[in-house]
């Protein structure tokens, strides 16, 4: 996928329309890894169209799987792959790799995984991931440029995760499928994703449920077969585009959002005044003159997503009077709020947790919760995205300033959201890549 240099933004429109959500990334991108665990076809429907589809897909061809994709459906044929060396020329591009420990462990004894990257918002440590494959009885040794992880046989464990990590749940989860004997994966993340995910699974053969207290339960199996899937709607773009319709003054139907996945996001939305119906093809965003502000913390699900919190703290910026946020997921989340600062919001961070919920930042110094007072109208600017979601909230600062703002650093949030420009324009954006 060829990334552009930047888009300019002429703000001040209101979005109206309606706009159709993409496949999610967050499973997609995993399912395609999934697929490696047969030596089946596994088709995927309903897979977005990418930067970080098409980067999972040259590191998986790169193994020497057979991939085909024709528009949104994905044809994986995993019986070429070649050898577990998953090749440093991909190190650093995403979080990809490391998920593809258990399936390259179950086929070769052995995998070789580079370092990780992703959006710079924290440490991002995979503690918990490696923790895991040691209880299921791995060898683990790190060089500095690279993981080499062996076993003959995976064999089932009784793992608590000290924290609900969505990696580590589906790292284990690929692992535990075909792994000796039943595992159980306690205080585990439980996100739509990662159900969709173990949907998948289950249609490959797998045996694998969700109990109580965040606990699943895999019952490991020596074969799994090819199967057919469609990826769950990427619950990120909907909020994306419900909060565009609330912050330019418009009105918006999300074609595919999903209430049971936007519980929170829809519940916050209520407590500041923006109006929405649900429909039976998807919800309606629209908007209103005055917002009220909240306190707003992030959690792990069916809490307030973290990735929710970039665009609403967009929103934030236009509610009448004082908001708090605390981010509890990662350490380092608000970096993107300067660059809307320079712009006019009024956005303080804070180390404190200003919020109710316990927090592993405590007392740790880490800039995690914020302030922010509102409303403040934003002024166009020239501005330059530092991550993923902090690009989405960038471009509605763009569109919702009156005048010319250039985005740069546009690969980011082309990384995650499929025909952004496209589907802006079909809503009256006056946005064009530069
Ligand atoms: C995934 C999502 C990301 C989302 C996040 C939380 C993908 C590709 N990305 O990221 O969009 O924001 O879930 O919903 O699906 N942690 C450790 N040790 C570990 C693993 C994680 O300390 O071994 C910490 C992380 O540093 C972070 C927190 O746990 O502070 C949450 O991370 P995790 O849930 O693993 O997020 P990702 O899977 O990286």
């Amino acid at each position: 996928m060829q990334s552009t240099p930047a888009y300019i933004v002429n703000g001040g429109k209101p979005l109206n329309g309606s706009v159709k959500v993409s496949g999610a990334k967050n499973a997609a991108t995993k399912q395609l890894v999934a697929s490696l665990l047969t030596d089946e076809t596994v088709v995927l429907g309903n897979v977005p169209q990418i930067g970080d589809v098409a980067a999972t897909i040259e590191l998986l061809r790169g193994l020497g799987v057979g991939i085909n994709q024709s528009a949104d459906e994905i044809t994986i044929n995993p019986h070429t792959i070649k050898n577990g060396d998953v090749v440093s020329a991909f190190s650093r591009k995403n979080r990809i790799p490391i998920l593809l420990i258990g399936p390259l462990l179950h086929r070769f004894g052995e995998a070789k995984i580079p370092m990780l990257g992703g959006c710079k918002i924290g440490a991002r440590p995979i503690d918990i991931h490696l923790d895991g494959f040691k209880q299921m009885g791995a060898q683990i040794e790190c060089d500095g440029n690279c993981y080499t992880i062996k076993s003959k046989q995976l064999k089932a464990a009784m793992i608590e995760l000290p924290f609900p990590s969505v990696g580590a749940t589906e790292n284990l989860m690929l692992a535990a499928v075909k792994a000796k004997g039943t595992t159980t994966i306690a205080n585990a993340a439980i996100e739509p994703e990662i159900m969709d995910t173990a949907k998948l699974l289950q249609s490959m053969g797998a045996i694998i449920n969700l109990e109580a207290n965040r606990t699943w339960v895999i019952e490991g199996v020596k074969h799994l077969k090819g199967a057919e899937h469609q990826v769950l709607p990427d619950r990120i773009e909907a909020a994306s585009f419900g909060i565009a319709a609330a912050i330019t003054g418009g009105q918006v139907l999300v074609e595919g959002a999903c209430q049971d996945h936007l519980l929170s996001f829809l519940n916050a939305l209520r407590r500041v005044g923006v109006p929405f119906t649900i429909k039976s093809d998807g919800i309606v965003f629209g908007s209103a003159s005055n917002y009220k502000p909240i306190t707003l913390e992030t959690d792990v699900h069916p809490g307030f997503m973290t990735d929710w919190q970039q665009p609403f703290v967009m929103l934030l910026t236009q509610a009448d009077g004082v908001s708090i946020v605390h981010e509890t997921i990662f350490e380092d989340r608000f970096g993107y709020t300067q660059s809307l600062n320079n712009m006019g919001a009024k956005i303080q961070l804070h180390s404190d947790c200003l919020g109710s919920k316990e927090c592993r930042y405590k007392h740790q110094n880490y800039l995690h919760s914020c302030i922010i007072v509102g409303p403040t109208p934003l002024k166009a600017s020239d501005i330059e995205i530092p991550d993923l979601r902090a690009g989405f909230s960038y471009i509605l600062a763009a569109l919702m300033a009156d005048g010319r703002s250039k985005v740069t650093g546009v690969e980011h949030v082309e990384r995650g959201y499929e025909d952004i420009i496209e589907k802006l324009k079909n809503l009256g954006a006056d946005i064009a890549v530069a």
